[in-house]
């Protein structure tokens, strides 16, 4: 599994305002978007292209498209449909799946409630969107269920994790057989004794539709 932690000052000064307990819940979404596009770019870095050529006003010349099949972004429901817009504006031409989790808070194990994603997911890039990566349980299991359908290319955007989650992650992926990268806007201290990503953000999940 690679890691990528996105280092910008845009990035940085988006997420400390996302941190701040006073910002409100309109806010909270507007930034959440515009957080997961400056993060798309760089997670999109190894996008399939093919050669494409292209006619300008003054010559021909070859350029690339998007490859053919269309990369998939699966936003985690709840807290991840929030990143969803953000991504699309980047790739509009992506498919989108879905997959419904939620973590229990005393076992903090991960449960699926809900999927709607192509059955045959054979060549496929997935870019996988949740805001936290607390425990890592949610994110092991929503990459399980894509290599298991056939993704060969899986790509995780999350907002802020916690170095024990990410570790744990990476323990449950080994041997996955599928290239897997995280890409963060910031790496947090710890999680607390309740399963939290310490200094975190609160419940993104609720701050976006609480
Ligand atoms: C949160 C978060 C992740 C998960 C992270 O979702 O959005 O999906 O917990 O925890 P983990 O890394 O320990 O598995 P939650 O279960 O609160 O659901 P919600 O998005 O519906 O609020």
């Amino acid at each position: 599994m690679d890691l990528r932690i996105v280092e910008h000052p845009l990035v940085s000064h988006k997420l400390t305002v996302l941190r701040d307990q006073a910002t409100d819940s309109p806010t909270f979404r507007r930034l959440t978007e515009e957080l997961v596009t400056l993060l798309a770019y760089e997670a999109t870095r190894e996008v399939r292209v093919t050669p494409q050529a292209v006619q300008t006003p003054l010559a021909t010349t070859v350029g690339v498209r998007l490859s053919t099949p269309r990369p998939l972004v699966v936003p985690i429901l709840r807290a991840g449909l929030g990143m969803l817009e953000g991504m699309t504006r980047l790739i509009p031409t992506a498919e989108v799946g879905f997959l419904g989790m939620v973590r229990n808070e005393e076992t903090l194990e991960a449960a699926t409630y809900a999927e709607r994603l192509p059955d045959d997911l054979s060549g496929r890039q997935c870019y996988v969107l949740d805001p936290m990566l607390a425990t890592g349980g949610t994110l092991a299991a929503a990459v399980q269920f894509l290599a298991k359908r056939g993704a060969d290319h899986i790509t995780c955007i999350c907002l802020i994790a916690a170095p024990e989650g990410v570790e744990r992650l990476r323990g449950l992926l080994d041997g996955l057989g599928v290239p897997c990268t995280v890409v963060l806007a910031g790496m947090d201290e710890k999680l607390n004794e309740v399963g939290y990503i310490v200094p975190g953000l609160g419940d993104a999940g609720d701050r976006l539709y609480g």
